[in-house]
């Protein structure tokens, strides 16, 4: 197998220094071919590059119940190594391996993966949402229409507010009130220098197992900020919750909070971290994604419409689960904008067992780095790759007749939210924030962009738009 020089390639000098990774991983592959190995240095492991869907389906088949997914090694440190005391069951769902992530999944997959828990949370993700649609009102242009460039503010303060309400049981007001809340405001910019920082000490060559370098203190400096905030969060809700006295009335529905509370505390402490990590820039991401695709695509919008217009005739009709049943459209516009705005550039495994690539050995817990973003943008695997076509995902063969579909391609490539007992555990309530946003932003806006050319996200550990979000938003007169 191939080995990458990575000192040639990544150091200052060398030709992929600063370059976007999507780039850097394209021009590997262009180089080394679709497997190859890049040597671990200053105490990493060696990681095993693959672009070949084959071989994902080979690791996923065989990665056991317990998969390892070790790329975060340094939020692991933090948690584990220098905070024990607020992780004191594990270092969390993202980060733990083996028994200990096996314990914390097993107590929230039936809190977090539960249909009941989904409906419950319906009506309150659709308060917020119908705040942000209001929002937009008063922040856009009265003559154009048009969002302010920092749009995607706004749109991280709706995935903050949803994901607060899972993780928190709280509202933090950050949709109307951003400036009374500087803190929370604060947790959303660290975060993503925080990932920024993580992407540095993971994937560049660092010396942070040696020596505590000045990203590695800055890294530290900004989670301990976001680790204390987040305590101090769910103290206070956990007062809340204790004292409210309908909390324990028979049939009074439960939150996730609650739950996770009634199961232990800690538990819940280390979840609330995670869920707030891994959901707000994720379905900030994916939310712009959409709106994207929609926008430069108005025949995809006038469809989408129509069909949400049949569940939501008035703009201020209810929403509920049984409306929500019957929307292909709106999931197919969904699985194509993350699709064409993917909001991870791939997925990592060590290997469960013993396996062969290519005619190449594998031995058992090799890193497996898979950059499915290059497949999901790939003509061999989706015809018309850079083209917004919501039909190719539809089941309904006759609608769908007229464009490639995606039924026929390898299902190991696109993975949105990941495969199996790793899977992410937030997509349920992602995916309904996500129908709930489009439902009521499409019911009440024509959402248009016109600038093309400035479109480019940045990856770090998620990839994140960065660019002027000059969204469109004119009012739907029905
Ligand atoms: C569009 C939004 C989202 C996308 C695309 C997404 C994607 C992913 C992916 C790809 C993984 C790794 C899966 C694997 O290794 O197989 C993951 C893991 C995870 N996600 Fe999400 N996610 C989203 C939203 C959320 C939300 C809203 C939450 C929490 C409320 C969340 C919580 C988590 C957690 C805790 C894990 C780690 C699971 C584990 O290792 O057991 N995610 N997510």
């Amino acid at each position: 197998m191939k080995k990458l020089n990575i000192l040639n390639t990544l150091s200052i000098l060398g030709r992929y220094y600063k370059k976007k990774l999507f780039e850097i991983y394209s021009s590997y592959r262009k180089e080394y071919g679709d497997t190859f190995m890049v040597p671990g240095l200053f105490g990493k492991r060696n990681v095993v590059f693959s672009f070949d869907p084959e071989i994902y389906e080979k690791i996923y088949r065989t990665e056991g119940i317990w998969p390892i997914r070790r790329d975060l090694e340094v939020v692991h440190h933090y948690r584990r190594v220098l905070n024990p005391h607020i992780f004191t069951k594990g270092s969390g769902l993202i980060t733990d391996q083996g028994e200990a992530w096996a314990y914390l999944r097993t107590t929230t997959n039936p809190v977090m993966l539960n249909p009941k828990i989904i409906k419950f949370y319906i009506p309150r993700i659709d308060n917020i949402v119908q705040e942000f649609v209001e929002k937009i009102k008063s922040i856009r242009d009265p003559n154009t229409f048009e969002v302010p460039d920092n749009f995607a503010n706004n749109i991280s303060y709706w995935a903050m507010e949803s994901t607060c309400m899972i993780a928190l049981d709280t509202q933090l007001g950050l949709i109307n009130h951003a400036e009374k809340n500087p803190e929370a405001k604060e947790v959303i910019d660290i975060s993503q220098q925080s990932f920024e920082l993580i992407c540095e000490l993971t994937f560049e060559p660092s010396l942070w197992k040696i020596i505590p370098t000045t990203k590695y203190k800055k890294f530290i400096e900004n989670f301990d900020k976001v680790t204390n905030l987040i305590v101090k969060y769910i103290d206070a809700a956990i007062e809340r919750l204790e004292n409210d006295p309908d909390s324990e009335k028979p049939g009074s529905e439960k939150s996730v909070l609650e739950r996770l509370l009634k199961i232990d505390r800690e538990v819940a402490i280390a979840l609330a971290i995670d869920f707030l990590f891994a959901g707000v820039e994720t379905t900030s991401s994916a939310l712009t994604g959409c709106l994207l695709g929609l926008s430069q695509n108005p025949k995809s919008q006038d469809i989408l419409r129509s069909e949400i217009l049949k569940i939501l005739p008035q703009k201020d009709t209810h929403l509920n689960a049984d409306k929500m049943k019957n929307l292909p459209y709106l999931r197919a516009c969904i699985k194509e904008a993350l699709r064409c705005f993917p909001v991870i550039i791939g997925h990592f495994r060590s290997t469960g067992s013993n396996l062969v690539f290519n005619g190449y050995r594998i031995p058992k817990e090799t890193d497996v780095s898979m950059p499915s973003q290059m497949l999901l943008w790939d003509e061999k695997f989706y015809p018309r790759p850079n083209e917004f076509i919501p039909e190719r995902w539809l089941r309904d063969v006759e609608k769908a007749a007229e464009c490639p579909r995606a039924a026929n391609v390898n299902p190991f490539i696109y993975l949105p939210f990941g495969f199996g007992p790793r899977a992410c555990i937030g997509r349920r309530i992602s995916e309904l924030e996500l129908e709930i946003a489009l439902c009521r932003l499409i019911r009440n806006y024509y959402v248009k962009f016109d600038y093309p050319e400035k479109i480019s996200y940045k990856t770090t550990v998620f990839n994140a738009p960065d660019f002027e979000q000059k969204f469109n938003f004119k009012d739907v007169e029905v």
